[in-house]
Order: C-alpha cells, then structure tokens, then sequence
C-alpha cells in the first residue's frame, strides 16, 4: 500500500506547531492554514503537464507554459473553504466547486448535506480539507467526485491520521493523498492525536 506524500520542511513544522498550540487565535491559525495550504498545492502539482504557447517579452518572442488539464479545486465545507484562495493564489485558473459534509458527533460518522458539482467534470479534482481522521468525509467525496468523471483525484489535507489514509487508500488506491503530517492516530472519540483540535471551529472562530 502506498502511503502518503508529506511535507517535511522545518517551516512547516513550525506553521504545524502554531496549529497544534491550543492558545492559537483564529486569525493566526487561518494564516498557518494559508502558508501550509500553498505549500501542499506546490507540492502536489509538480508533475501538472503543461503545454507551451508563444508569448511576447518586453525583449523579444518566447514561449510560455500553460497547464494542459482543467483542474477543479472542491473544498469540504466548512473547513475546507480556509484552503481555497492560497491554493487558487498558486493555480489561479482553477474551477472552485463545493461538497458539503460534517461529522456526526456521536457516530463521527460523515454526513452530507451540500454538493455543487457542474455536468462536465474537470480533469483533475483536488481535494481540499485540512483533516483526514477515519476518512470517512474523504470517500465519501471521493465517491461522488469519480462518479461525476474527474480523470484524476488528489486530497489535500494539512494534518492526517494513519487509520484516515488507510480508509482511502484501501478504497480508492489511485488518488494521491498530500498531506503537512501523518499524526499517531486517533482516540476513541475519532480525533486526531496529538493534532490540533477541530480545524472548522478554530478556523471559523465557532469554538464554544
Ligand atoms: C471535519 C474535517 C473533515 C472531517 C474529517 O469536519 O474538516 O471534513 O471532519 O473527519 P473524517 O475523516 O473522520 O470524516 P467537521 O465535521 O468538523 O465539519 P466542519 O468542517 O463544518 O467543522
């Protein structure tokens, strides 16, 4: 089984640990989120194929470089959306589509309540949530994004448990998972351990 691709970089450690810290204000964790998310969006788009096309320098004629593959950015809401303008900063002619699921809290079991998908698919699907706990949100989405014809699937995820990337990968073995870091596992209640807590609260400022 393949595992998943991380992130190992001194920064991002530091940008996790600022998401870990539980005296972490939402402003500040929407910011780590930001950095990490392009950071994953790099790394997960470096084998994009592009196609060149002439182009002007202020100097002389040249030949640029587009990417060749339609790419559909699909957050999970609510969490999700905290990705999206870093990594559409980074790919800016990316589609934005939505799926919509929370997490059950007595089952954690995921529920969806929210799709927004259009009839032609893009060719590559990226998505886009910053925790992979049982995984249960992840092929839930994924199941739905295969069956709408995206060619090719991508998760992005800023933090991610062993038990949730098993999930995936155990039911969809072709999608690339990139995440900043495989934590231990999960506890009994289905968190993330030592992870940093619940990403759509602390981004969204809805701890109570
Ligand atoms: C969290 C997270 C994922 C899901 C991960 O969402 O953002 O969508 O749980 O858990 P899973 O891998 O076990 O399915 P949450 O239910 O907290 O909803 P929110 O984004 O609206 O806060």
């Amino acid at each position: 089984m393949s595992k998943a691709n991380t992130l190992n970089h001194p920064l991002v450690d530091c940008h996790l640990s600022t998401l870990r810290a539980r005296e972490t204000r939402s402003a500040g964790f929407r910011q780590s989120v930001r950095q990490l998310s392009q950071l994953l969006a790099l790394h997960a788009t470096q084998n994009l194929a592009t196609e060149d096309f002439p182009i002007e320098t202020p100097i002389q004629p040249a030949t640029g470089k587009r990417l060749s593959q339609s790419i559909g950015l699909i957050p999970i809401l609510r969490a999700g959306i905290s990705m999206v303008d870093p990594v559409l900063d980074l790919i800016p002619s990316s589609e934005v589509w939505h799926l919509g699921f929370y997490r059950d809290e007595e089952t954690a079991l995921p529920v969806h309540y929210y799709s927004k998908l259009p009839a032609k698919p893009v060719d590559i699907a990226m998505i886009l949530d910053p925790m992979l706990a049982t995984g249960g949100s992840a092929v839930m989405a994924m199941d739905e994004i295969k069956a709408w014809g995206a060619k090719k699937i991508m998760m992005l995820s800023i933090i991610a448990a062993p038990e949730g990337i098993q999930h995936v990968q155990t039911k969809f073995p072709e999608v690339e998972i990139y995440t900043c870091v495989i934590d231990e596992k999960l506890n009994e209640n289905k968190f993330i351990v030592p992870g940093l807590g619940d990403a759509g609260d602390r981004i969204f400022n809805t701890e109570r």
